[in-house]
């Protein structure tokens, strides 16, 4: 996949501290034939600052992943059929999060009822089954595929589910619009591993947006965790492990390798594991 915008910076960063360094000895070896190290050491200096400032601001920019706020991944994928294309222009209005303001139980249900939010439904298949065991509770879904908002419509439809709100974009826009203590369930499974280290700032589980989950969760929620990837599943263990305000709720090593009650198969997670992969599920209490 092409590097985004914010690695393209950081290699032109790069280059351009090559290239001063370069500049830099280059000038150096000049400066001392023509005499003028008082001068130049002026120049060398404020480039080095200049240089200090942009990779301050590159670091500052690369530590917080929420602050990038940037989609990964695709967009759209195979053509929509017909039927497809009039659930997004009749039903999508109809059941997506509105575009701006505060958001909450009220706003999006008419009344107060326990929240679900799902980072990244896939083709909503999770989304919808909790929606329909759980009637009385309203569920939040957000995914920017728009192949997977058109597979949840259809869930929707399917079931004639009156209590799934969607929203086709990030996930944290909506999340950073809802009250703090709004959620008591969040779930994120089968989130993008980004399995090579210079692309880890672009996955979920990471301090920024687990910030944004955790404060926007009520005590004692649940934050779910699905992944068939080796990489994340440590990269989850080791991140969360360092975290004391959620508390992971396995009890013994098959907590984590058995699928707990309520938590159906997506179809992502059945891709997996026909390719004969393991999935790990996690279970965090929100303290
Ligand atoms: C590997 S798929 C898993 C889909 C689904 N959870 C499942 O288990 O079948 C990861 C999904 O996360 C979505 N995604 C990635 N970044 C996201 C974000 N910031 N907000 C919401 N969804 C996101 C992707 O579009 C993709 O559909």
């Amino acid at each position: 996949m092409a590097d985004g915008p914010a690695d393209r910076e950081a290699a032109a960063v790069d280059r351009l501290a090559g290239k001063a360094a370069g500049c830099e000895s280059g000038r150096r070896r000049q400066q001392q034939r023509h005499g003028e190290e008082k001068a130049g050491s002026h120049r060398l200096t404020a480039s080095a600052a200049w240089l200090n400032r942009r990779l301050r601001r590159r670091r500052r920019f690369m530590a917080d992943p929420s602050t990038i706020r940037r989609l990964y991944g695709r967009s759209k994928g195979r053509p929509l059929r017909v039927g497809q294309e009039s659930l997004l222009e009749q039903l999508l209005p109809a059941v997506s999060v509105p575009a701006e303001g505060p958001l909450d139980s009220r706003i999006l249900f008419g009344d107060e009822r326990p929240l679900h939010f799902e980072i990244g439904f896939g083709a909503g298949e999770h989304l919808a089954y909790r929606a329909d065991l759980l009637p009385d509770h309203g569920f939040i879904g957000a995914e920017p595929f728009l192949n997977g908002v058109a597979g949840a419509l259809g869930h929707i439809r399917d079931r004639r589910l009156a209590n799934v709100r969607l929203h086709m974009g990030d996930a944290l826009d909506v999340l950073e619009r809802l009250p703090d203590g709004a959620l008591r369930f969040v779930y994120l499974l089968h989130p993008d591993p980004w399995p090579k280290a210079r692309h880890a700032k672009r996955r979920m589980i990471n301090p920024g947006p687990l910030d944004l989950i955790h404060a926007k969760m009520a005590p004692d929620g649940e934050f779910r965790l699905g992944t068939d990837d080796p990489v994340y599943c440590r990269w989850a263990m080791m991140i969360m492990s360092g975290r004391r305000d959620f508390e992971w709720l396995a009890e013994s090593a098959s907590d984590f390798l058995t699928r707990p009650g309520g938590w159906p198969e997506t179809r992502y997670e059945a891709k997996a594991r026909r390719q004969g992969h393991k999935v790990w599920y996690f279970r965090y209490r929100r303290i």
